[in-house]
C-alpha cells in the first residue's frame, strides 16, 4: 500500500475560498433548488436526487418502498427519487459466487429502474468482471465504493483504504471503464484524514479515465460520521471537473438540499440516513422545488402520525411478501425500521422497547397496531417532527 500525502495546496485554497463564500452567503437564495434532471452518460436521472447506498438498509424492499413513497399524491406524478442504489457488494463475492446465489446480492425489480449497483474491492480484474456481471443483470449503472471505512474492508485495500493509493485507483478506473458500456460512477470520501485530502485529485482522475459522475460524502475516513459534512469540498470538486458531481452528507430537509446546491453548485443530491426516518424526504423536495421561484414560500407536506402508521404497515407488508430468503430476516428488518421510524413520535421509546422484545413478524405488527390505536384514542391528528439529529439514525462502517 502506497501511503502518500496527495493534498494539493491549490485544492485546499479553493475549498477554503468556497467555505468563506458559503458562510457569507447563507441562507440559501430562495431560487435555489435541486435540478430537475442530470445525465450520467446516457442515463437520465430525473429529478436529480439519489437514495444513498446503505448496507443492511437499501435492499430491494427498502428501495421500492422509498421510490413509491416519493411519488406525488396522483399516481401520474413521477417519483421524487431519481435514482436508487444497492448497498455495497463485494466484487469478489459476485465474481466467485454461483449464479443462483448472486441473486441475493443483485436482485432487483423492473420498477426500480434506473438503478445502480455499488461494488467494492481492490483487484482491478475482479472489479471489472463483477462490473460485467452487473451489466448483464440489467443494472443501468455501476458504482465503485471508495468510502467504506470498515476495518475488514480497508484491510483488503477496499473502500476508503484505496484513498491512499491513487495510482492503483487509476488502474481500477481504466480497467472497469474498459470492461462495461453502462455508465460507471464512483462514490468517495474526502480522503483518509485531514492530512491526506484527495477528493479533488480523485475527481479529476475519474474524469480523465472516462467515468460518468462522482459522488462525494464530504467527510474523511477518519471522521467517520462525526462533525458536520464539509460541503466546501463538494464545491471544490465541482469547480475542478466538468462531469456531474453528486453532493452527499447531512441533508435532513428540502431546505438543506437546496442549500447544498446553492453552496456547492452540485448537479445532484444524495440522501442517506434521513430516508429511513423520513421516507417522504424525496417527495418533500419535489414539492419544495415546485414552489421555489413562484413567489410563495416553498412549503411541503409534513406527515401526520396516521401517515406514519400507514407507512409502517406498507413497509412491513412489503417485507413479509418478500421474505423468501433474498432479503433475509423480515422480523429483524421490521424491528430495525420500527426503531428508526419512530424517532420523533411522542411515546416512540416505549414502542421501541416492545418491538425489541418481539419474536415474530406478527408480534411486531401487533405492537405497532396497538401503539397507533392507543395514540388515536388519546390524541387527534398531529404533525410529527422529523428527527433533527442524524446521530439518532443508523450508523454504519460502510461509507
Ligand atoms: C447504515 C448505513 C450503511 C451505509 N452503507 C453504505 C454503503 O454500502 N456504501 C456506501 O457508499 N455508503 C454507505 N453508507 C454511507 C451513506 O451512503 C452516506 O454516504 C452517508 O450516510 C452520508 O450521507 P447522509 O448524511 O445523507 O446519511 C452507509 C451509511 C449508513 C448510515
Amino acid at each position: 500500500m502506497v501511503s502518500k500525502v496527495y493534498t494539493d495546496p491549490a485544492s485546499r485554497a479553493r475549498a477554503d475560498r468556497f467555505h468563506a463564500a458559503a458562510e457569507a452567503s447563507a441562507p440559501a437564495p430562495v431560487t435555489a433548488r435541486v435540478p430537475d434532471e442530470v445525465r450520467f452518460g446516457a442515463v437520465r436521472i430525473a429529478p436529480a436526487t439519489i437514495l444513498a447506498p446503505m448496507a443492511g438498509v437499501t435492499d430491494t424492499v427498502f428501495r421500492r418502498f422509498i421510490k413509491h413513497a416519493s411519488f406525488g399524491p396522483g399516481t401520474a406524478e413521477p417519483s421524487g427519487c431519481g435514482l436508487i442504489m444497492t448497498e455495497f457488494t463485494s466484487a469478489d463475492g459476485i465474481y466467485r459466487t454461483r449464479e443462483s446465489k448472486r441473486k441475493r446480492y443483485l436482485h432487483f425489480y423492473e420498477d426500480e429502474h434506473p438503478i445502480s449497483a455499488q461494488l467494492f474491492g481492490s483487484d482491478p480484474h475482479i472489479l471489472a468482471e463483477a462490473a460485467k456481471i452487473v451489466e448483464q443483470c440489467g443494472f443501468d449503472l455501476v458504482d465503485l465504493n471508495l468510502g467504506c471505512p470498515a476495518k475488514k474492508v480497508v484491510k483488503c485495500n477496499g473502500g476508503s483504504g484505496l484513498l491512499r493509493d491513487l495510482p492503483h485507483i487509476k488502474v481500477i478506473f481504466e480497467t472497469v471503464r474498459a470492461a462495461v458500456k453502462i455508465p460507471f460512477t464512483v462514490k468517495f470520501r474526502m480522503g483518509w484524514d485531514d492530512t491526506q485530502i484527495v477528493c479533488v485529485e480523485l475527481a479529476r482522475l475519474a474524469e480523465s479515465c472516462g467515468l460518468q459522475a462522482v459522488a462525494l460524502h464530504a467527510r474523511t475516513r477518519e471522521q467517520g460520521y462525526s462533525g458536520e459534512a464539509r460541503w466546501e469540498w463538494i464545491a471544490a470538486v465541482k469547480d475542478a471537473v466538468k462531469l456531474p458531481v453528486i453532493g452527499n452528507g447531512d441533508i435532513r430537509t428540502p431546505e438543506d438540499a437546496a442549500l447544498m446546491v446553492a453552496k456547492t453548485g452540485c448537479d445532484a443530491v444524495m440522501i442517506g440516513r434521513t430516508a429511513p426516518s423520513n421516507p417522504w424526504i424525496f417527495r418533500q423536495i419535489a414539492q419544495y422545488n415546485a414552489r421555489v421561484g413562484s413567489g410563495e414560500r416553498p412549503l411541503y407536506e409534513q406527515p401526520t402520525a396516521e401517515d406514519r402508521h400507514q407507512m409502517m404497515r406498507t413497509y412491513f407488508r412489503m417485507l413479509i411478501e418478500e421474505d423468501d430468503g433474498i432479503i433475509g430476516n423480515a422480523t429483524g428488518k421490521m424491528k430495525q425500521f420500527a426503531t428508526w421510524f419512530t424517532h420523533g413520535i411522542p411515546g416512540g421509546k416505549e414502542l421501541r422497547k416492545v418491538v425489541y422484545d418481539a419474536r415474530s413478524e406478527q408480534q411486531v405488527m401487533d405492537a405497532v397496531e396497538r401503539f397507533f390505536a392507543e395514540r388515536e384514542a388519546n390524541a387527534s391528528e398531529e404533525s410529527v417532527a422529523t428527527p433533527s439529529s442524524l446521530e439518532q439514525m443508523p450508523m454504519a462502517d460502510c461509507g
